[in-house]
């Protein structure tokens, strides 16, 4: 399972997560890892965009975490990847900044939880790109399945 922060205009118009640019990047993502987006759940901290695509406040965090965990409770993931600072401070009130967090373990009710980079970060930042495949590789190791050959 992913979890992002938040809808942004192209999801919030079509009712899905990660359907926009940072989205595209991700279904990449997801495929580098030897997946497609039907396979892994993908899922975020707030339910809606908070005005002006703001970071959501912590009180916008705390009215939708009882969702997203209810959410993870029905799909029972056998892990959780939180993509950038709020996923991270969101589901396991992580305090490091992602750039120090990231690559790190936390768990969730018993669930493993890898941090890395949001893929919105990553359109901006591309040489972190490299770091969050490391992120991903350790995520693929800890449920035994090897990256896929490169096509
Ligand atoms: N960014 C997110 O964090 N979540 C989405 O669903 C889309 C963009």
């Amino acid at each position: 399972m992913f979890v992002g922060e938040g809808p942004g205009a192209d999801e919030d118009e079509q009712g899905l997560a990660f359907v926009g640019r940072a989205g595209q990047l991700l279904t990449k993502m997801i495929a580098a890892m030897g997946y497609t987006r039907e396979q892994v759940f993908i899922g975020n901290i707030v339910k809606c965009r908070p005005p002006g695509n703001r970071v959501p406040t912590p009180e916008e965090m705390e009215g939708c975490i009882p969702y997203l965990k209810r959410q993870i409770a029905v799909i029972r993931p056998k892990l959780i990847v939180c993509l950038g600072a709020t996923a991270a401070r969101g589901l396991v009130n992580e305090t490091l900044p992602i750039g120090k967090a990231r690559g790190q373990w936390r768990e969730f009710e018993g669930i493993p939880v890898m941090l890395t980079f949001h893929p919105a970060y990553l359109l901006r930042d591309p040489r972190r790109k490299v770091e969050t495949w490391a992120d991903l590789k350790t995520v693929l190791a800890r449920l035994g399945k090897a990256p896929p050959a490169k096509a």
